[in-house]
């Protein structure tokens, strides 16, 4: 059952105002909620120009992220991933994470940061990221900043004329 489900899930770019409805179901559902961390709606000027991202099963959306370009240097933001509970130990976050890292990369980013709830540390260290400085109180929760290299870091896949800063 287990194979079958990591099988299913297909995670992609949310376009149509149904999967973008979706997207902002399953945030709602977590992090108001289930979590609490804000109250009412979850959402922020960052979505007007954020990617959303949905992953479902079986065509029934079960998990969001979103990502952004914090400036022109290649540095981007990833945030606001969930899973809806019923559908979690699935395989369907680990996806959703690789997807922004791929994505912002492609789009020529170098480098995407995280704040990232203390129990989810070892999730994001298993995919690659890395702790970067202290842990904070972000909404009430303890939250890791970290980071992971994006594709954009390779000089080989800079878009031309594009300013990239390893290391940034
Ligand atoms: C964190 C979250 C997105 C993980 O999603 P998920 O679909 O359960 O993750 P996956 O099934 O893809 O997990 C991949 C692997 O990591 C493991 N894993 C999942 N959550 C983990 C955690 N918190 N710590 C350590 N390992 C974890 C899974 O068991 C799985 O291991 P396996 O490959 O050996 O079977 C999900 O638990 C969630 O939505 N939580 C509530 C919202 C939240 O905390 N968002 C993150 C804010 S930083």
């Amino acid at each position: 059952m287990e194979l079958c489900a990591r099988t299913l899930v297909e995670v992609r770019v949310a376009r149509s105002a149904a999967d973008v409805a979706a997207h902002h179901a399953v945030r709602e559902a977590v992090f108001v909620a289930e979590q609490g961390i804000f109250e009412g709606d979850d959402r922020d000027a960052w979505d007007e120009g954020a990617v959303k991202v949905v992953a479902s099963i079986a065509g029934r959306v079960v998990g969001a992220v979103r990502l952004y370009p914090l400036d022109e240097a290649g540095l981007w933001k990833g945030d606001r991933l969930a899973v809806l509970p019923g559908a979690r130990t699935l395989g369907v976050g680990a996806p959703l994470v690789r997807f922004a890292v791929a994505t912002a990369g492609e789009a020529g980013g170098t480098r995407m940061i995280a704040l990232i709830q203390k129990p989810n540390v070892a999730f994001f260290r298993r995919l690659g990221w890395s702790r970067q400085g202290e842990p904070g109180e972000f909404r009430g929760a303890t939250h890791q900043p970290m980071a992971i290299a994006l594709a954009g870091a390779q000089p080989a896949f800079a878009p031309e004329g594009y300013t990239w800063a390893l290391g940034a």
